[in-house]
């Protein structure tokens, strides 16, 4: 039985009395009912088209969509009305043909090129590539032709908010925006939880539904409050806080032209709390040879307190991280030498402010140069997607060696507080 939320069923009010347009975006917070009401309402709108037409379903990748929208629309309509592939590339409909899409695949835009479509869905709308985007709405060439779009807010200067939302008037666009408090089918103890999930520019974004600019501090918290971050000694810490430091990773940045060479150890407890717990920077061009003592030393002096590590390094310096490797073999070190995931900035970002919002995160009073770089990363006051400001005045590669600890557990470190801890890390 399905039960609609308020705005919901305000929304499906409007297709009722044919209010909707050409391009109908839903936008806002995160858990607001977006994606649930959006697949219900393309279902029953194919159901009413033609049956030869063309539709399309996108997301950022094909299993984001799978993810995200394929298996949920599945549940909604039962799988006698909607089947799929993803390899294939296909799913039906109520007997429509549904073409499936990446929108990041390499050649996913001259794909739909030559298309003439009836109807299509975009999943995450701000994270296509416009081109992509406006190859589609030209392919929507159809009469009654429609396009239907979730998205959470990004940046006031995103494309899409520029070129579409602030046009809606002329475009032929409806835009409906959702709040998480619309969403009334949620537990009241998720939405708390949820939102003190997000701080600073994300609260406002994912939380408030707002278009707004990443500026200034990116750390604010940390970077005004410093002392409250900072802890003597970890193991220390550990006894007086009934934890234990389950896994060991090192950081690896390698310096470039006027860059560094930074190695940072991180601890992950028991608890899914982060501890830097020790670095080294080299802040000088440093042969080869002397970069894997230096490197075989730290794993060492790590070793000696925390225990065997893994190892996380640029990815892009393939010779260097060889030479790490045999050294490790050579030296017989405890640790593994392996790649680091490099994820995107934002979302490191995201989760270095969660754990500093739920005091889920300390450094050890030596890591001076992963204190200072904490403390005075900024957004690049020039660009408007969120970027950090890498001219050289800022340590970047601190934070970069600091990230990549924590990549390997970037779900568990994320969804803590959704799921009991103890059975994560294993
Ligand atoms: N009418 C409804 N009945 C039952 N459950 C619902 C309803 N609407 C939404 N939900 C549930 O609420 C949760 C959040 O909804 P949904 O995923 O649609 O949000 P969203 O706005 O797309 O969020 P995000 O921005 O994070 O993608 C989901 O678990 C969804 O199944
Ligand atoms: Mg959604």
């Amino acid at each position: 039985m399905i039960r609609y939320t308020p705005k919901q069923r305000d929304l499906m009010r409007l297709w009722q009395h044919n209010e909707l347009c050409r391009l109908n975006l839903l936008e806002g917070s995160v858990s607001s009912g977006k994606t649930w009401i959006s697949l219900v309402l393309w279902a029953f709108w194919v159901k009413t088209m033609p049956q030869d037409g063309l539709y399309m379903m996108c997301a950022k990748s094909l299993t984001t969509l799978k993810r995200n929208c394929l298996l949920l629309l599945q549940d909604q309509v039962g799988e006698n009305n909607f089947k799929f592939s993803l390899a294939a590339k296909e799913g039906y409909l109520f007997g429509r043909r549904i073409l499936l899409e990446g929108a990041n695949d390499a050649r996913s835009e001259s794909k739909i090129r030559g298309l003439t479509l009836q109807g299509a869905y975009c999943d995450e709308l701000t994270q296509f590539p416009e081109d992509f985007f406006a190859m589609l709405l030209s392919r929507l060439r159809m009469p009654g032709a429609k396009l239907f779009a979730t998205t959470n807010p990004d940046s006031p200067m995103h494309w899409l908010k520029t070129n579409y939302i602030d046009r809606a008037d002329e475009l032929d666009f409806l835009d409906v925006k959702f709040t998480i408090d619309d969403n009334t089918e949620l537990d009241p103890e998720y939405v708390t939880n949820i939102k003190r999930e997000y701080v600073g520019v994300y609260y406002d974004r994912f939380i408030l539904g707002n278009w707004v600019l990443a500026e200034g501090i990116i750390y604010r918290d940390f970077a005004d409050n410093t002392e409250d971050y900072l802890i003597d000694d970890p193991l220390t810490w550990c006894r007086e806080n009934g934890d234990n430091i389950r896994r060991v990773v090192i950081g690896v940045d390698f310096g470039g032209t006027g860059s560094a060479n930074k190695f940072q150890a991180t601890g992950i407890t028991d608890k899914l709390t982060v501890l830097a717990l020790d670095e080294e920077y080299i802040d000088k061009a440093i042969d080869p040879d002397a970069l894997n003592r230096r490197f075989s030393a730290f794993v060492e002096r790590v070793a000696a307190v925390y225990g065997a590590s893994q190892t996380r390094a640029d990815s892009a310096e393939q010779i260097l991280i060889r030479g790490f490797q045999n050294t490790a073999k050579r030296d017989r070190l405890p640790t593994t030498v392996l790649n680091a995931k490099k994820m995107e900035i934002h979302d490191r970002i995201k989760l270095t402010l969660l754990l500093m919002a739920q005091n889920r995160f300390y450094v050890c009073r030596k890591c001076e140069h992963l204190i200072d770089a904490l403390s005075t990363a900024i957004y690049d006051p020039k660009r408007f997607d969120d970027t950090r400001l890498d001219d050289g005045t800022t340590d970047i590669d601190s934070l970069d060696a600091f990230e990549y600890c924590l990549e390997p557990f970037y779900e568990q470190l994320l969804k803590y507080g959704q799921k009991p801890y103890q059975s994560i890390l294993r």
